[in-house]
């Protein structure tokens, strides 16, 4: 008895110093401002929701409670498993089918030979008549197209080059063999940590990957086909516009004679001009001239130069300059400063479109690359995986308007960060600092367009908070940081406009309010 009514007391002062805790802390009564205000700096927060678009809204956060709920459940949820295995589970959610018919507006960071899936390059190129092929003890192949069977000069290390029509007769299961030409193609592997056991290594693959490409892409003929078919693949999951990193290698005719440069971007123009007569709700494409990071400072002088002169040929196609490769393996821009600086030198505003900070390594020349990118008026940063950690050049970028292109998918799979979650755009996302989402390679991930990345966004990176109105911000954010001229991007604007309206109404009215 005593003892209950010693409990009673004792539960009657908890009770009451509890009470007294929520009056006198202002913890609790500021808790709700506080949350405000956090959700207000968030990407897309300042965006209102029309009547049709709040409903879409509660349906799409309704399915995407569903499945976070599903993989708490399962363990299994994609953002935080590798693209390689995640991509099954990706295919089959309700959300990346939202995020698929969604108009997304522009990529804006995507490279030369790895716009178009694979597949394409297999089961059409390879198969055109004077296709040959060679294989290196390695397990590498090279491709290339000639009239002289088979092509006079041998590559260094590789073995004779035979005419892929005849080794394709002789072979007991052609799908085999295809599928094996897909694997060059790609970096996707059953057990990527065990086939790429460093960065260096995978790095090592990846060039591979394009060089392999290169040989069946450089084929004019194929090449024209190839842009074709990669801006109708983009076009196919709802993008309207596209800016390509271009190495512009040149290419190449039957008979072996080459092409330069001019060619290549008159080719780059005439393709897109065409896809567009035969698409008119697409906008276009342009070109940011890239040289590799590895060249040395005289041959990167050169490629400045060519790219200004590219830009005074291609004005309304050619849109600047940037440089790739393993950033932490290769020069950085401070090394290349007496290149980079040479349009200013001359006053001609070259636009600049750098990768920067795409590292995991603090205060090494790569990571100071964001701040260099930035002092050296860069339009736009590629990748900027390392910005978070830079309040200074943050601060900076917000300043001069500077957009990251976040590209999660590249980052995970080019072993960055492995569950997306973790991606430090999430910090970016939280301060409303301006992104856009890009797919970097998807045809070398295993990946198509830009829908994979958006998922990843949407779910991993944005977390519960993203919705919606975090997605328009983003398909907005594409095409205002373009390189659009004014007109050009009004009339981009309405195109999307129009067809988000579309979307909109379509969703808010097919899918059921009951899931
Ligand atoms: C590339 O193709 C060759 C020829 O079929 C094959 O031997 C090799 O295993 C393939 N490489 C990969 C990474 O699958
Ligand atoms: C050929 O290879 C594919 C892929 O490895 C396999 O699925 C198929 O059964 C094989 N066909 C024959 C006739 O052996
Ligand atoms: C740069 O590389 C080119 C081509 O390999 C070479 O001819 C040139 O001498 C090099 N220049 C310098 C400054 O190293
Ligand atoms: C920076 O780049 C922008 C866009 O290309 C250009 O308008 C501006 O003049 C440049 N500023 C400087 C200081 O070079
Ligand atoms: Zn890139």
């Amino acid at each position: 008895m005593s003892q209950v009514l010693r409990r009673s007391e004792w539960e009657a002062m908890l009770i009451f110093s509890l009470v007294s805790l929520c009056v006198s802390l202002p913890l609790w009564s500021d808790r709700d401002s506080l949350i405000e205000e956090e959700n207000a700096r968030r990407t897309g927060a300042n965006l209102l929701l029309g009547k049709y678009e709040e409903r879409v809204n509660k349906k799409l956060m309704r399915l995407k409670e569903e499945e976070v709920a599903e993989a708490m459940h399962t363990g299994l949820f994609p953002p935080s498993m590798h693209f390689f295995k995640a991509k099954a589970l990706i295919d089959q959610s309700a959300v990346f089918n939202f995020l698929k018919q969604m108009p997304k507006g522009g990529v804006l960071h995507l490279h030369d030979y790895a716009i178009l899936s694979a597949d394409w390059l297999v089961k059409h190129a390879s198969y055109l008549p004077d296709c040959h092929i060679c294989f290196f003890p390695s397990g590498d192949v090279r491709f290339k197209f000639s009239e002289s069977h088979p092509p006079k000069e041998v590559l260094p290390g590789c073995s004779e080059w035979i005419l892929l029509e005849t080794y394709r007769k002789n072979l007991n299961n052609v799908t085999e063999f295809d599928n094996s030409l897909l694997r060059n193609l790609t970096l996707v592997s059953d057990a990527p940590e065990v086939t790429y056991p460093s960065q260096a290594s995978i790095w090592s693959r990846f060039e591979n990957v394009f060089i392999t490409a290169s040989g069946l892409i450089c084929y004019a003929p194929v090449f024209k086909a190839y842009f074709y078919q990669g801006l109708l693949e983009l076009y196919e999951d709802n993008i309207q516009y596209v800016e390509i990193r271009a190495m512009l290698p040149p290419l190449y005719e039957l008979d072996g004679t080459q092409h330069d440069n001019d060619w290549s971007v008159a080719a780059y123009q005439d393709v897109a001009e065409q896809f567009v007569k035969d698409h008119l709700d697409f906008v276009g494409a342009k070109i940011i001239y890239s040289a590799h990071r590895n060249l040395n400072i005289s041959q990167i002088k050169e490629a400045v130069y060519t790219a200004m002169s590219l830009r005074a040929k291609f004005p309304g196609t050619m849109a600047g300059f940037d440089l790739v490769g393993w950033e932490d393996g290769g020069k950085s821009l401070w090394e290349l400063k007496e290149a980079l600086t040479i349009p200013q030198s001359l006053g001609d505003n070259l636009p600049y479109f750098f990768h920067a900070g795409e590292t995991d390594w603090e205060g090494t020349p790569a990571d100071n690359d964001v701040l260099d990118a930035l002092l050296l008026n860069t339009s736009r940063i590629g990748h900027g995986f390392a910005l978070a950690k830079h309040p200074v050049a943050r601060k900076l970028a917000l300043k001069m308007d500077i957009p990251v292109e976040i590209c999660p998918i590249s980052n995970q799979v080019l072993q960055l960060v492995s569950d997306l979650r973790n991606h430090p755009a999430a910090v970016l996302m939280s301060e409303g600092h301006r992104i856009v989402v890009s797919p970097d390679d998807p045809s070398v991930f295993g990946a198509k367009g830009v829908s994979y990345d958006f998922y990843e966004t949407f779910m991993g990176i944005g977390g519960m908070s993203a919705d919606l109105r975090t997605l328009k911000q983003l398909a907005l954010n594409s095409l205002t940081h373009s390189t659009m001229l004014p007109d050009e991007r009004t009339q981009a604007l309405e195109i999307w406009q129009k067809k988000w309206d579309q979307f909109i109404f379509w969703v808010s009215e097919t899918v059921p309010e009951e899931l």
